[in-house]
């Protein structure tokens, strides 16, 4: 059985984990959140103190992690070494980290076949930075979902005070300007638009109307028609 393949990458804050989650709900496809995967990485080289700077180290210690995915009741749970830390990996320090230590092949290369697997054995809607360009170059659709910075940061903003969070808005989109430059101009596998993918700028837009885009750009390659 060939598996539908839904690739969306987009910058931080775009709204990609929450649209894809909806998405795959709607669709019954698996969700895959290949950033949890990389801020797992990025706890671990944290917890040991290591630098973000220090590749070689980061290199040798990619040897001693495993990541794996589990699904509690439809929800991904990201494991890092047998030990759930999905509820770890959202903090700035970390979304800082991961940006940092993802430019590096070795944690890269770390990541890839396992999401290729997945993907291969299941229909995914999968969410990253290079997952149309490089991770599923072959999937039946290809989405790249963006908004302005200051859209982004002021919906960061929100969440975080609804949490009960202080935070300051001009330094939340100074850091997802900072994050945007990194994961752009990396040398491997930079965020960019797939060639075939569709742009979807949510800036203006609800959540059910990316949705809908979304699912009128997987109608156009019906599911049933791309096995
Ligand atoms: O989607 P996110 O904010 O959880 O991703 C965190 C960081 O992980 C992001 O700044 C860059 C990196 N990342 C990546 O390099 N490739 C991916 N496919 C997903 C995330």
């Amino acid at each position: 059985m060939t598996t539908y393949n839904i690739a969306i990458d987009g910058p931080a804050g775009a709204g990609k984990s929450t649209i894809a989650r909806k998405a795959a709900a709607r669709l019954g496809f698996i969700y895959v959140d290949t950033g949890a995967m990389y801020r797992a990485m990025a706890l671990y080289f944290l917890r040991k103190g290591i630098d973000r700077d220090d590749e070689k180290t980061i290199a040798e210690a990619c040897g001693s992690i495993n990541i794996s995915l589990h699904y509690k009741e439809g929800v991904q749970q990201v494991l890092l070494n047998g030990e759930d830390v999905s509820g770890l990996i959202r903090t700035e320090e970390v979304s800082q980290m991961t940006s940092a230590i993802s430019v590096y092949a070795p944690v890269r290369e770390k990541l890839l076949e396992l999401q290729r697997e997945l993907a291969r054995t299941q229909d995914v809607i999968m969410d990253g930075r290079d997952i149309g360009t490089c991770v599923l170059p072959n999937a039946q659709t290809k989405i790249y979902l963006t908004a302005s910075s200051h859209v982004r940061a002021l919906r960061r903003f929100k969440e975080l005070e609804e949490k009960g969070q202080r935070c300051n808005l001009e330094e939340i989109e100074h850091d997802i300007i900072e994050r945007d430059y990194r994961d752009m101009h990396r040398d491997i596998a930079p965020l960019k638009q797939a060639e075939d993918a569709v742009l979807i700028d949510s800036s203006q837009m609800t959540i059910d109307q990316v949705i809908q885009a979304i699912l009128e750009a997987v109608g156009d390659k019906n599911p049933e028609d791309g096995r």
